[in-house]
């Protein structure tokens, strides 16, 4: 612990030292499962072993070259994600807020200096840059950093007539989390995608999916937008796609293919060691663990739903595969804490959600673990 970093964070009062598989360790050997991955980054888990090793052999040879030069693992990655995704380019940074704030900049770039109007979605979480807050739809957020990038607006999420309303001459694309994560886990519907796909090609608009949480393989597929079959023209995406190590992607159809050289870009982004760990989460979700995202996470929800009819303090269980939230009558925060002294990591979403983004390699063992655990913390 320390006092000489900013103070933005309230932190829990624990130093965790190492972890392995689904568990972490703190300073004082206590060990705790891990439900929370690191706000849903650790795909692999901890201590990976065909993870570590990748990393520390690429560490020796090369780290970081810079984007005036090419790397080998970076165009590995750019054509493993491309044939397993409908879009056809790829464009790597470093973080989730990154790669929507280059969403925004595609959409201005689309819209030619003509239209530049953005609709986002109320209750949205899109990053803490400038840009991506201005497309967050929660004011608590924004209310000491105003004003704020101007031209985007807000709608609910499910109100497909609330997206046609909205639309000026202005409007250049709306831009939407599959799954709603941070306000507290809401999925959206099929139909409701079809029918914002279809608004967005009747008025040339660009679909843009904030996948940077729901993305890389929460819902059991590679991209949500692939859970949905929905095809946006972008999408943004980070977190979980390195398995720890810092990376942000945006993923883009040809339409959306408009950026030329020197209009954007990132000294970090797609260096070789995050792009070569990159590689290797992507090989191991669809080397099998997709498939045991979509079997565990319906166990997961069965088990939710089970403790939900065992103890009304649940109100709700929503979700899709390894990305799901209870809804409970108490604040999350007092249940998150309890269940940290009893050895169980969670995070929360909203007020009142508490949030199961756990390792993709959690197995049912794990989850039956979490269930008792918090069973006795709520
Ligand atoms: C949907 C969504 N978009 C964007 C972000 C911002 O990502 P980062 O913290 O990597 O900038 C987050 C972070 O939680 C997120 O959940």
């Amino acid at each position: 612990m320390s006092d000489l970093i900013m103070n933005t964070y309230s932190r829990y009062p624990i130093t965790l030292t190492h972890g392995d598989g689904m568990y972490v360790f703190d300073k004082a050997g206590k060990k705790y499962l891990d439900f929370g991955a690191g706000i849903a980054v650790n795909s692999l888990g901890h201590n990976h072993p065909v993870l570590t090793s990748a990393i520390s052999e690429q560490a020796k040879k090369i780290i970081h070259i810079s984007n005036l030069y090419w790397n080998e693992p970076q165009i590995e990655l750019a054509e493993k994600l491309v044939a397993n995704t409908p879009f056809d380019k790829v464009f790597f940074c470093n973080s989730g807020a990154e790669a929507v704030e280059g969403l925004i900049k595609i959409s201005r770039k689309f819209g030619g200096g003509e239209r530049f109007e953005i609709i986002a979605m109320e209750k949205s979480f899109h990053g803490r840059t400038t840009g991506s807050l201005a497309a967050t739809g929660q004011t608590k957020y924004q209310k000491a950093f105003l004003p704020l990038l101007p031209g985007i607006v807000h709608v609910p999420l499910g109100d497909a007539e609330a997206i046609k309303a909205a639309i000026t001459d202005k409007t250049v694309a709306v831009l939407l989390e599959p799954v709603q994560g941070e306000s507290g886990i809401h999925p959206a519907t099929v139909e409701y995608l079809r029918e914002v796909r279809k608004i967005c090609d009747e008025n040339n608009l660009l679909l843009m999916f904030d996948e940077v949480q729901c993305g890389v393989g929460r819902t059991g597929e590679l991209f949500a937008c692939q859970y949905f079959g929905v095809t946006p023209d972008a999408i943004a995406t980070a977190k979980g796609l390195a398995g720890g190590v810092p990376i942000g992607m945006i993923m883009a159809t040809k339409r959306a293919d408009v950026l030329c050289a020197g209009e954007h870009a990132s000294t970090f982004g797609g260096n070789p060691l995050a792009t070569c760990a990159a590689n290797v989460v992507i090989d191991e979700l669809l080397g099998g663990i997709l498939d045991s995202v979509k079997e565990n996470g319906k166990y997961l929800t069965e088990k939710l739903n089970a403790l939900k009819s065992r103890n009304s303090k649940i109100v709700d269980v929503r979700g899709i595969g390894f990305m799901q939230g209870a809804e409970l009558t108490v604040t999350a925060a007092e249940v998150i804490k309890k269940a940290m002294e009893n050895g169980l990591l969670l995070v929360g979403a909203g007020e009142k959600v508490v949030r199961f983004t756990p390792p993709l390699i959690a197995q049912k063992e794990h989850i039956d673990e979490m269930i008792s655990i918090l069973e006795n913390c709520i």
